[in-house]
């Protein structure tokens, strides 16, 4: 047998160094993140039809964040929600948590990851609580099934009760609180177990202004007190208002991020700064926002030049119609 050429070794060599390179930025993608989403995908089938969820989405949230997320109805955002969770898998693409892989857990992991990891609270109040039970009996149940002894889960259900402001609703079942008070309630059963991040959907959509505004304020009490990591799904300026980033979703994809900040004016008042960003993800992929394109009629394709410190995104108009500055004009200018 003769031994192969020698451009064979090292391209058998080059191919190695080269997956072991990619499979480097496939376990660095994230790397200290709490929650990575890596190119998720959630495809619903069904009597004949496929609805694309999600599309390939990547986000990342570190420990300790409080992340309001936006988006249309239909955008992705309960899909995202259910699979973080551990209710729902994805397609492809992975989703991990803590650390955790959530696609490759057993059935036993994932019960103790929805039990202990991961807390939630969903839009229906009635989702929420169990309605024959009272609010600290409520949040004791969880408590019970992770085997905390009666007495340190009664201490445990009345100090959260009392840190988000409903101790009063203690012995009271949710029909005799209002829709705030369940809420809470909700929240604080959610906590018991300590998980490190509590996901809300829309948590404030059946509730008027006010008392969305305490439910919110329990979510960070949640986060800043109780140092869970919090995503809440909200529709409601007021609250996305608040928060320190916002995420929107587009067509299954996140595709603007929202960050603020506070600085002083020259009074020494405190003033917010939004900067909203659009989201590059991974493979390079910007959406244009529909507003921006539709003003420059840009439609299937633009044309792209790298100019010193940006890159300009021109429309494709056929020659001799009214054109802006072409990209060669704006170079040269
Ligand atoms: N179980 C399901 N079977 C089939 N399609 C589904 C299912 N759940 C959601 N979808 C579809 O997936 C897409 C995303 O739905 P999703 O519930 O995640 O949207 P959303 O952003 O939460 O919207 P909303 O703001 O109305 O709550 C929609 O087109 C929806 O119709
Ligand atoms: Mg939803």
């Amino acid at each position: 047998m003769t031994s192969p050429p020698d451009n064979a070794i090292v391209a058998a060599g080059g191919i190695a160094e080269l997956g072991a390179e990619a499979a480097g930025a496939r376990t660095s993608y994230g790397e200290g993140a709490l929650v990575v989403c890596d190119q998720v995908v959630r495809i619903y089938t069904g009597e004949g039809i496929e609805v694309q969820a999600l599309q390939g989405l990547d986000l990342l949230i570190g420990a300790g964040e409080l992340i309001a997320m936006v988006g249309a109805s239909g955008s992705g955002k309960s899909t995202l929600m259910n699979i973080l969770a551990g209710l729902d898998t994805p397609t492809a693409g992975r989703v991990r948590v803590a650390g955790q892989d959530l696609g490759a857990l057993s059935a036993k992991e994932r019960l103790i990851y929805r039990r202990q990891r991961v807390g939630f609270v969903w839009q229906q109040t009635s989702r929420n609580l169990l309605p024959y039970l009272t609010a600290k009996q409520n949040v004791t149940t969880p408590l019970r099934f992770s085997g905390w002894r009666r007495r340190l889960r009664e201490e445990r259900a009345m100090e959260l009760l009392d840190i988000l402001g409903i101790a009063h609703c203690a012995n009271r079942v949710p029909s005799r609180m209002s829709g705030g008070e369940q809420q809470r309630t909700a929240i604080a059963t959610a906590l018991a177990n300590e998980p490190q991040l509590l996901l809300a959907d829309e948590p404030t959509g059946e509730l008027d202004s006010s008392t969305a505004q305490d439910v919110f304020a329990a979510l960070q009490t949640a986060n800043t007190e109780l140092g869970a990591t919090v995503l809440v799904v909200t529709h409601d300026p007021a609250v996305s208002h608040q928060v320190q980033r916002t995420v929107a979703i587009r067509d299954g994809r996140t595709s603007s991020e929202t960050l603020r900040h506070d600085t002083a004016d020259e009074l020494g008042n405190t003033v917010r700064q939004a900067v909203e960003y659009a989201v590059l993800d991974r493979a390079g992929r910007v959406q244009l926002p529909r507003e921006m394109t539709e003003r420059h009629q840009m439609r299937d394709r633009v044309r792209l030049r790298s100019l010193d410190d940006h890159i300009g995104v021109w429309p494709d108009r056929p020659a001799g119609l009214d054109r802006p500055a072409s990209p060669e004009q704006d170079g040269a200018a």
